[in-house]
């Protein structure tokens, strides 16, 4: 059986820190990746002690059951170290299964010519076993499809490929804001509760706590009815009683004590009055005002809601730090079933005063271009990954968009080339003519059939886009961009913001939305207004255009979209 107990800390000390194979300073044990992800492969440190914990990814038991072969993951990196465990250290059985955790003591050793790692860990002590009973976990051996692990989002880290995807994801995330406070912008915080629609689309999830009060006063008055007409009236006789008390006291010269005595009833009988009354007042129900929901009686007194964008707030940050970005979750209750929606996902939103459209395409090129580089510098064995089972060409991918400039084409450009195609026998599920929103496969023709790279399409008709975008002089087209990436269509949409008062006030009346909710908004442009641009970048589909995986439900830990928010 395995000795589970913690053992002294000198002892401890003794089997994990040596020169080359340094300890964890928060754990006690060394990363599998700090061992095998040298350039040697770790041979180097054959001979060395080194204590490591992780997750089996698959268990044999050899040389009669002498002997336990496990292939053990702590997630640091891609790769597991081989570790042998003898059948005198624990239960054979027991910690072969996959999933099982083990921390063991041990000794690095060169396995024998031939084989394809290049050090191993032979076990001289095992630490502790959390064992799994092979019969009841989810996630066998077997390849599990990305699917089926959706139903298993507490435990799918497990796996190969939503770990990948974790460790791709942190490096973009490490890579935003790398390359952001390289650049000079200023992390801002946006708030995740609003009460301002960003894109006026009212795609916006309502925050309240009325459903909840209705419910709990609901039950409360069934368990202790309010008071009827008659308790209220009976509470305000006794009020009557006891200030005819009082006036017969004073009048009849009664003394201070017994007068003082009297008004205390009296003002305990009011007191019961006013609770009386206020109870018998409470209804059951969301409370309403002329034949609305009474929103003032709402957590915050109006309505709110969680946020689309962070962008209408850090615009109010640019305007006064000049460069900033906020990255962050943000929320869409869009009825969308695709592999490229999701309720919930994080959004990448940097804002440049000082900077028109040309600006904010070079910086969006520039950024994406920042995040390709990083992942073929620093996540290379999570991509191979990729490439192996999911994408064959995402690595090259990667290059191709770090190293070529995006192409640069104007919505009326753009409209022209899907006409064309359609004429030359292109089939489109939706019509092409000049004013459409542009359709996932249009967007998808432009970059993966025409130019095969990222394409940046600008100056789109005023109609279809948000009421905060630039018009342009043509006051027919606005200073909007959006980027398109092979594989995903649309990753970035951004613009040129409307810094002319009378300008936005109009826009915002044309397009059929209230002024009120946006006061705070045209205060940037009624003092000390600024040219100023930005875009977002949806984050998830970042992440599918860098490891070609195809559902957005699997490259967030945990996804929400219409019917699902598991956890
Ligand atoms: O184009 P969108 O709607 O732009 C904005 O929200 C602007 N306020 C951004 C700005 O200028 N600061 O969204 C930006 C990006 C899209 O290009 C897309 O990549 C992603 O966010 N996105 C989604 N990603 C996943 N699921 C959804 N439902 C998404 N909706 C948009
Ligand atoms: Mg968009």
């Amino acid at each position: 059986m395995a000795d589970t107990s913690s053992p002294p800390t000198d002892q401890l000390a003794a089997a994990t820190i040596t020169d080359e194979v340094p300890k964890e300073q928060f754990s006690d044990r060394v990363l599998i990746q700090s061992i095998i992800r040298r350039s040697d492969g770790g041979s180097g440190l054959a001979g060395q002690k080194a204590r490591v914990g992780g997750w089996v990814k698959t268990g044999r038991k050899a040389d009669k059951d002498a002997f336990a072969f496990l292939e053990l993951n702590d997630g640091s990196c891609a790769g597991n170290l081989q570790v042998i465990v003898e059948a005198s250290l624990a239960e054979l059985g027991q910690i072969v299964q996959t999933g099982t955790c083990i921390v063991v003591d041990g000794h690095l050793k060169l396995p024998p010519a031939g084989t394809k790692q290049k050090i191993e860990l032979r076990a001289d002590k095992v630490l502790h076993v959390g064992p799994v009973d092979p019969a009841k976990y989810p996630l066998p051996k077997s390849r599990l499809t990305l699917e089926f692990l959706r139903d298993y989002v507490h435990l799918r880290s497990r796996t190969n490929t939503i770990s990948a995807v974790a460790r791709i994801r942190n490096a973009l995330a490490y890579a935003t804001h790398t390359f952001f406070y390289k650049h000079g912008f200023l992390y801002v915080h946006t708030p995740i509760v609003t009460t301002s629609d960003c894109e006026g689309a009212g795609e916006m999830f309502q925050v309240t706590t009325l459903l909840n009060e209705a419910e709990k006063l609901e039950k409360e008055l069934i368990q202790n009815p309010p008071p009827t007409e008659a308790d209220v009236e009976a509470a305000r006789l006794v009020v009557q009683e006891k200030g005819a008390i009082v006036a017969q006291l004073k009048s009849a010269k009664a003394s201070k004590q017994e007068i003082s005595a009297s008004v205390d009833e009296l003002k305990k009988a009011k007191e019961n009055f006013s609770k009386v009354e206020e109870r018998s007042k409470l209804k059951p129900g969301i409370p309403q005002k002329d034949g609305k929901v009474d929103y003032t009686k709402d957590f915050f007194a109006r309505q709110a809601f969680l946020t689309v964008s962070g962008q209408l707030q850090v615009e109010s940050y640019a305007c006064a730090l000049s460069s900033v970005y906020t990255f962050g979750p943000t929320f869409r209750a869009e009825n969308s079933h695709t592999s490229r929606h999701l309720a919930e996902f994080w959004m990448v939103e940097p804002e440049i005063a000082f900077a028109d459209l040309t600006d904010d395409m070079k910086c969006a090129e520039a950024y994406v271009k920042f995040m390709c580089q990083w992942l073929l510098d620093n996540c290379l064995e999570d991509m191979e990954f990729m490439a192996d089972k999911f994408d064959k060409g995402c690595i090259d991918r990667l290059k191709m968009v770090a190293s070529t400039p995006f192409i640069q084409l104007s919505y009326t450009e753009a409209v022209e080339i899907l006409e064309e195609a359609v004429k030359n026998g292109k089939k489109f599920e939706n019509e092409v003519k000049w004013g459409i929103d542009l359709a996932s496969e249009h967007e998808r023709y432009l970059t993966e059939v025409k130019y095969q790279k990222p394409v940046i399409v600008y100056n789109y008709p005023k109609d279809i886009k948000a009421f905060y975008m630039r018009l342009n002089d043509d006051s027919k087209t606005v200073a909007a961009m959006d980027v398109l990436v092979p594989k995903v269509g649309e990753l970035i949409g951004g613009s040129q913001r409307e810094e002319r008062y009378d300008v936005i006030v109009e826009r915002i009346k044309e397009m059929g939305l209230p002024l009120e909710p946006y006061e705070w908004y045209l205060d940037l442009r009624r003092y000390g207004t600024v040219k100023h641009a930005g875009f977002g970048l949806g984050f998830e589909r970042m992440i599918l255009f860098a490891t070609g995986i195809e559902n957005i439900r699997d490259v967030i830990p945990f996804p929400r979209y219409p019917g699902r928010a598991d956890l």
